[in-house]
């Protein structure tokens, strides 16, 4: 019963839903699906009927206790699909068994001009140059706090932190701290964004004397909530290990590996033409190298590390997992693979 309606919802995924989104312009397809999690999350009736749709085999989910919080799968939602945290409760019906909400900034924004997302479908890859489009910290600290008054959520909630585009990057800490004193009550764990590749100088904060200042400031700032470092995977082996070393110094409890890359390999050749876009890549060309990456993350620290990058398949997700991430998340697999991935990855 329970594989069959796992097959009902892939079938209906990819035969009914994702060829209307991909007939979408790529933001647009993102807004309308992102609108509709936000109605089916926000009515406990149609909450509740996506649980039940998406319930996974009895017994096939594995809790995991991490920096004193209770993740009840090992999936979550990566950072930029719900920048302003306003699906959240659809989120966890789905099946996630955590999100990272963001990336936010203290001064709201509107990102770069569009467009600004596109779909590399015959690598199953996005490039995005988004530019952390949001409604500040401020709006994000208070719909959380409405999620969490209204209905309650019972999965963590990361708070994914990045620089406003207003603030030079010297003053960068003051910045990101900012944010983290108005989101700090809401958040269950905080991801500390130096890696996306689309906000000037953003990732030259992952060099070791920036970020020993930053990093030691927002452990300090946060009075006990987790901090986590988000990684490009652009950084050489000797860079990674550097600001590992910083991480470790300064306190922070988990390494989310990684980012979107700014490569272009390995891609097909008839998404050529869009590939020569800028931004940051994602999906199925990042599986292989985010694997590497968390490998090396595993093998030469003690930090939990949260696997995310090419997880398309739930194969991608059990690889990760193989080589010791402690969690996994997806954004570009949802994109593609829609709601039966979440399915077949939280019961691993
Ligand atoms: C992202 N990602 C991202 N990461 C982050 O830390 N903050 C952000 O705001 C965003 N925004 C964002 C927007 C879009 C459109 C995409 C596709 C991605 C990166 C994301 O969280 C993840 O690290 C990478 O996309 C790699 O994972 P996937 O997509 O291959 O599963």
């Amino acid at each position: 019963m329970s594989s069959l309606r796992g097959r009902v919802v892939s079938a209906a995924y990819s035969h009914m839903a994702r060829p209307v989104l991909f007939r979408l312009d790529p933001e647009r397809a993102h807004h309308v699906s992102l609108h509709a999690a936000q109605v089916a999350g926000s009515h406990a009736l149609s909450r509740r009927a996506l649980a039940a749709a998406m319930a996974p085999v009895p017994g096939g989910e594995s809790a995991v206790e991490l920096w004193g919080l209770c993740f009840p799968n090992r999936l979550g939602l990566a950072a930029g699909m719900d920048k302003n945290g306003v699906a959240v409760p659809a989120w966890e019906a789905l099946g996630f068994g955590h999100v990272e909400v963001g990336t936010v900034t203290s001064i709201p924004q509107p990102g770069n001009p569009q467009p600004r997302l596109v779909r590399l479908p015959h690598s199953g890859a996005l490039i995005n140059r988004m530019g952390f489009n949001n409604e500040g910290a401020s709006a994000l600290a208070r719909q959380l706090r409405h999620h969490r008054t209204a209905g309650g959520v019972g999965i963590p909630i990361g708070v994914s932190l990045g620089k406003s585009k207003a603030t030079d990057v010297e003053h960068a800490t003051e910045d990101y701290l900012a944010s983290l004193a108005v989101v700090r009550d809401v958040a269950d764990y905080i991801a500390v964004n130096v890696s996306s590749p689309n906000t000037a100088g953003l990732r030259s904060l992952q060099d070791a004397a920036p970020l020993r200042e930053l990093l030691t400031s927002l452990v300090a700032a946060a009075s006990g909530t987790p901090v986590l470092l988000k990684l490009a995977p652009d950084l050489s082996d000797a860079a990674t290990d550097e600001a590992l070393q910083v991480a470790t110094d300064a306190g922070v409890v988990g390494i989310i590996a990684s980012n979107t890359t700014l490569s272009r390999t390995p891609i097909h050749a008839r998404d050529a033409a869009a590939a020569a876009q800028g931004g940051g890549l994602s999906g199925a060309p990042l599986t292989v190298r985010s694997r590497k990456i968390v490998a090396r993350i595993v093998r030469t620290t003690d930090f939990p590390v949260i696997g995310v990058g090419g997880v398309m398949q739930v194969r991608d997700a059990q690889a990760l997992l193989d080589v010791g991430a402690s969690l996994v998340q997806v954004y570009t697999g949802l994109v593609y693979g829609g709601p039966a991935l979440v399915r077949g990855i939280r019961a691993l």
